[in-house]
């Protein structure tokens, strides 16, 4: 499965770059995902699974020219084209590791202000531990955010969701196949309905947000100080 995903988006680090960009009301969407992680300047902000780092400008005005933005993503060519988005920030550090065992410091727990994950978390096999581990290492009162796209449910949902639908099979590794054991858009929402929920049961504090139609869910967790 992680071979198949950096294939995939190795190859089509290019196409995603400009998707990942230029979507319309992708960058409102992105600006609020770093807003969500209600980071100060100096703070420090890790993104997983950051892909060709879209979302790192936005985590750098957070935290100011003070504060630290790493991204990590397992996929070497789409960490290129986030070296080379943000080559201009010497605060900003582009590292190649899997999100589920992040090339951090042993004694990074605790000097992490937030950490944010877009669009990833249904490409692991364990959503829910994933998301576990990232609130253990958010220092207390730390901040982890998901977004992620899944079938809308809006009132108008049915026609976008048929759109969603073929979005997910296209971008599926190893896109289309004549069956699927399993409907890509439904485990897909399952992982990630998995890792929102396990969000809220670790946070103290909750926002949820839907964008785009309703097809993308916003998750801000606040964590608290150990009893
Ligand atoms: C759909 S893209 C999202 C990229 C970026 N977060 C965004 O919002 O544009 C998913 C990214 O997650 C990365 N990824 C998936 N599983 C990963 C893992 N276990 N560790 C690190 N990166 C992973 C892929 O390489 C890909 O770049």
């Amino acid at each position: 499965m992680a071979t198949e995903s950096q294939e995939f988006y190795g190859r089509w680090a290019r196409l995603y770059d400009l998707i990942a960009r230029r979507t319309p009301g992708i960058a409102r969407l992105r600006r609020r995902a770093a807003a969500a992680c209600r980071l100060e300047s100096g703070d420090t902000v890790v993104e997983m699974g950051c892909g060709t780092g879209a979302n790192l400008p936005f985590l750098r005005e957070q935290v100011g020219p003070e504060g630290t933005v790493i991204g990590i993503d397992f996929t070497r060519p789409v960490l290129e084209r986030a070296r080379a988005a943000t080559a201009d920030y010497d605060n900003v550090h582009v590292l190649q590791g899997d999100a589920m065992q992040p090339p951090l410091a042993a004694d990074a727990p605790g000097e992490i202000d937030a950490v944010l994950a877009t669009f990833v978390v249904g490409m692991l096999v364990g959503p829910a531990d994933a998301v576990d581990d990232w609130c253990d290492l958010v220092g207390p009162e730390g901040t982890v955010v998901l977004a992620n796209a899944a079938p809308s449910r809006e009132w108008y949902a049915p026609p976008v969701n048929a759109v969603f639908r073929a979005i997910v099979v296209l971008s599926t590794p190893p896109t289309i196949q004549l069956r699927y054991e399993d409907d890509p858009a439904r485990r897909l929402e399952q992982k990630i309905d998995a890792a929102h929920t396990r969000l809220r049961e670790r946070a103290v504090a909750v926002a949820d947000e839907t964008h785009l139609f309703g097809v993308v869910r916003l998750t801000g967790g606040q964590l608290g100080r150990p009893a």
